[in-house]
């Protein structure tokens, strides 16, 4: 491919999507307000519907004697925090890219400045997707846990492992990634933010055709899984043309490029951060009256001991209604980015290392 067709290419397929993007938000109004109404209109007939199908709990916890016993309303809370726990990595994954993507596209502000436009819309979007995801997390919170500050303690699932650290120093992580990997900052950005964005389809998939669910509970679901299959198509062209139309010189370092692999999938934090999830809620606050009050500690101890053991061997495989979607975008992203084979290798190889993140390069052939 010649830079000129491949400039034209990205030219015409930018255009395009910010007309798309355009057409959805006249159509159907923002994420948010979607989440409102949700929220707004009758809230207790939509906390007495499942959100999510019960098999996105990969801690197994219905075989558990404890669960078992729970109230009918406390099974829905479980679940609706159970959507809680999804959308907290969504919301964390998506406040890193509204950074991240500025500092992503930089390069093109002279080449192709429609490329940067576009991420300035993707990045209005997925603020509004945060702002909406926020919005039914804290009617969750709210209902179950009042008075629980969550966010001061959230293990964020991807990048620093802390929330507050987060805010600062993706940041400086844009500015230094920009820096020191140049060209291969972009290519290596997309190609991290196709595997992610596709990594929880499979799941909102789910959701979006969950028909015990409350309907606009499925309809965010919906409405979110359009503005992301845009974001996925944009996320594979840029990794895979950017090589080819940025001319800074760049420094291949096996190094950073590393560190930016573990940076995005960093060891075990999908575990820590599902635990953690769970142990502030059965055993966070106990000053506070929350949902599961009533249970006593000792059989909070020893269901929160099999949710773990069973969340840990889950992980090690993707979830069955992940696997076919993320194993074969996966492919295709790595096969085509931008990158030398050497560093396609490398990439399969850093993932490869990791007995959580390895089912996702699992089909990968170079
Ligand atoms: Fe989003
Ligand atoms: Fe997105």
């Amino acid at each position: 491919m010649t830079v000129q067709s491949a400039l034209d290419e990205l030219e015409r397929y930018a255009k395009l999507n910010v007309r798309h993007s355009l057409h959805q938000y006249d159509k159907h109004g923002t994420l948010h307000s979607v989440a409102q109404q949700a929220l707004r209109d009758d809230s207790d007939a939509v906390f007495a519907k499942p959100w999510v199908p019960w098999d996105f709990d990969i801690g197994n916890p219905y075989d558990h004697p404890v669960y078992q016993q729970f109230t009918e309303q406390q099974k829905l809370a479980w679940n609706h925090l159970e959507w809680a726990y999804n959308y907290e990595v969504v919301a964390a994954g998506e406040r890193q890219i509204i950074v991240l993507n500025q500092y992503a596209v930089r390069q093109y502000r002279h080449i192709l400045p429609s490329v940067v436009e576009l991420e300035e819309r993707e990045s209005f979007e997925e603020v509004d997707h945060v702002a909406a995801f926020q919005t039914g997390l804290q009617a969750i919170y709210n209902r179950y846990l009042p008075g629980m500050n969550q966010h001061r303690s959230t293990t964020s699932p991807s990048g620093f492992r802390h929330q507050q650290a987060n805010r600062l120093l993706r940041h400086l992580t844009g500015m230094a990634a920009d820096k020191l990997l140049g060209k291969r900052f972009p290519t290596l950005f997309f190609l991290i933010r196709t595997i992610k964005t596709v990594s929880f389809k499979g799941m909102e998939n789910s959701i979006a055709q969950f028909d015990q669910a409350p309907e606009l509970i499925q309809r965010l679901s919906h409405l979110h899984r359009l503005d992301e299959s845009r974001h996925q198509a944009t996320a594979l062209k840029l990794s895979k043309l950017s090589d080819a139309v940025l001319d800074k010189t760049s420094w291949e370092s096996e190094r950073l490029f590393k560190l930016a692999i573990h940076s995005a999938w960093p060891k075990n934090r999908m575990l820590e951060s599902r635990l953690q999830h769970w142990r502030q809620i059965l055993f966070g606050d106990t000053s506070r009256q929350n949902i599961f009050s009533s249970i006593s500690l000792e059989d909070k101890q020893a269901f929160f001991t099999h949710i773990s053991m069973n969340a840990q061997r889950n992980l090690l495989a993707l979830h069955p209604r992940q696997v076919q979607i993320t194993q074969q975008v996966t492919k295709r992203a790595v096969e085509e980015a931008g990158l030398s084979r050497e560093f396609k290798q490398l990439f399969v190889e850093v993932l490869g290392a990791d007995p959580i993140h390895r089912n996702l390069v699992e089909a990968v052939r170079l």
